[in-house]
This record gives C-alpha cells, sequence and structure tokens, in this order.
C-alpha cells in the first residue's frame, strides 16, 4: 500500500516495513546561485509489490523524486529509505550493493550502450556486480520482454518500443526488489507504450517487483494500483 502521511489511510501497518519511504524530504539543487527546491516536504511509503505512479506538470519534482528513491542523489533533508535502510547513512560499499542488488532504473531515454548488442547491453549490470557467466541469465529475461530472437542485434537496428524492452530486461536482470521507471512511455507512440504498460504491469504482478512510475499520461496511470499526484515539489492531498 502507498500512503501520504497525512492520508486517511495512515502509514504502513507496524510489522511490514514498507520498501521505500520518503519520510518529510527536502531537496534542493543550486541553479546558478539561485535555491530551487525540488522536493518540499513529501512523505509516502510504497508497501512491496504495489504499482504506483507519479503524475504532476514538467517541473513538480517526479524525476527528482525517482533519483532519491534510488538513491542516484539524496534528500538535503528529511529520509528516504529503501528496505528500512536510510540512503543517505549507507557508506559506497553499501551504496553500491543497493544499486546493483535492489533497484532497477528505467531510464525516458532508454540509455542503452550503442557499441554493445542487445544482450550485452542487458548483461551490463551482472557483469558490474561480478557475474562471471551473465549470458544465459541475460537471455532468459530479453526472452521474458518478448525480445528473445533479437539478442544478437545491435540498438540501432530496434525500433523505440524494442529499446524500451531492451532497457526494460536491463533494469530487471539483477531481480531487482523495486523498478524505477521515468516516463517509460514518454517517447513511444499509443500502442506500443500499451505494450510496455502491460509488460511492467505483467512484471509487478508475475515477479512481485514494486514499481514507481513517473508519467503524464492518465492511461499510463490507469494500469498502477495507486495514482500520486505532485505539484511544485509536493505530493497533493486527497484518493489518486
Ligand atoms: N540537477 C539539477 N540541478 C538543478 N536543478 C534541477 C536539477 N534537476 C532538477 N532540477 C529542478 O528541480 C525541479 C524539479 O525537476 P524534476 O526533473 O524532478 O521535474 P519533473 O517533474 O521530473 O519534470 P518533467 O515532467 O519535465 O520530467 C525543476 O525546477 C528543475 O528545474
Ligand atoms: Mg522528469
Amino acid at each position: 500500500m502507498i500512503a501520504a502521511s497525512s492520508s486517511a489511510e495512515g502509514p504502513v501497518a507496524s510489522g511490514a516495513a514498507p520498501l521505500v519511504s520518503f519520510d518529510n524530504v527536502v531537496k534542493e539543487y543550486t541553479n546558478e546561485g539561485e535555491r530551487v527546491r525540488a522536493l518540499d516536504g513529501v512523505s509516502f511509503h510504497v508497501g512491496a509489490g504495489r504499482f504506483v505512479a507519479l503524475m504532476g506538470r514538467s517541473g513538480c519534482g517526479k524525476s527528482t523524486l525517482l533519483h532519491l528513491a534510488g538513491a542516484l542523489d539524496f534528500p538535503s533533508a528529511g529520509t528516504v529509505r529503501l528496505e528500512g535502510a536510510a540512503t543517505s547513512a549507507l557508506n559506497e560499499a553499501g551504496l553500491t550493493a543497493l544499486r546493483r542488488q535492489k533497484v532497477g532504473f528505467i531510464f525516458q531515454s532508454f540509455q542503452l550502450l550503442h557499441t554493445l548488442s542487445v544482450v550485452e547491453n542487458v548483461e551490463v549490470p551482472l557483469l558490474l556486480a561480478g557475474e562471471p557467466h551473465p549470458r544465459a541469465r541475460a537471455l532468459e529475461v530479453l526472452d521474458a520482454v518478448g525480445l528473445g530472437g533479437m539478442a544478437q542485434r545491435m540498438t540501432h537496428q530496434l525500433s523505440g518500443g524494442q529499446m524500451q524492452r531492451v532497457a526494460i530486461a536491463r533494469a530487471l536482470v539483477h531481480g531487482p526488489r523495486v523498478l524505477l521507471a521515468d516516463e517509460p512511455t514518454g517517447n513511444l507512440d499509443t500502442a506500443t507504450g500499451n505494450s510496455i504498460l502491460e509488460l511492467l504491469s505483467s512484471i509487478c504482478g508475475q515477479r512481485g517487483v514494486t514499481i514507481l512510475m513517473a508519467t503524464h499520461s492518465a492511461e499510463a496511470a490507469a494500469v498502477a494500483d495507486q495514482i500520486v499526484r505532485m505539484r511544485d515539489g509536493r505530493i497533493l492531498e486527497g484518493p489518486g
């Protein structure tokens, strides 16, 4: 379950720690000497296995929230926890382990390595984690995202939807607990976007992976269990 701190649902039941939790999180950036408050006191909890959509206008803080949830960046104040561990309190080794084991990140722009083949792209997280024989696992995950026959292609030989599937396979290959997806359908036509949403939904339902997805699309948000609406760095109150 997810609950804004002041919502009627209240905090997650004691005993089961939320997978991702934000407590009064503030994030400030400095742009040419001027401070920008991207997150302004955000509190919410996401239970394991949930699919949550983050919605709100451009600049409201969705990507910032995802970066903090994946420990790619850290709060200026407040606490972000992943499986109970505060990201700001982890040392380098703890952060590396968290990023390599627990989190998968899907970027809007795919961020594939174009000098590598499809299967080599998917192998990267396993190689970084020291896995000596990543090929079988990478092929299995490519199969699961519907790209079984395309393992040896180079990424420039793929459509946008296929590239996004490679990015999803790469984010999933190490068996993360949480998948953070930043506008995963933003660059895709409606039909291709819908197939990506179905894939994310099945990843959540069948593998029990928790998903946080930023999106501008109401259709995309409709596949989630819950919608969190943001404005000016805050989570809006009330039902999603
Ligand atoms: N690295 C950064 N340095 C400085 N300011 C930043 C940085 N990243 C984001 N911001 C600012 O923080 C605010 C929130 O940005 P963020 O990228 O989180 O918004 P968003 O909701 O993801 O927007 P979009 O829908 O356009 O992707 C914006 O005002 C943005 O300009
Ligand atoms: Mg964004």
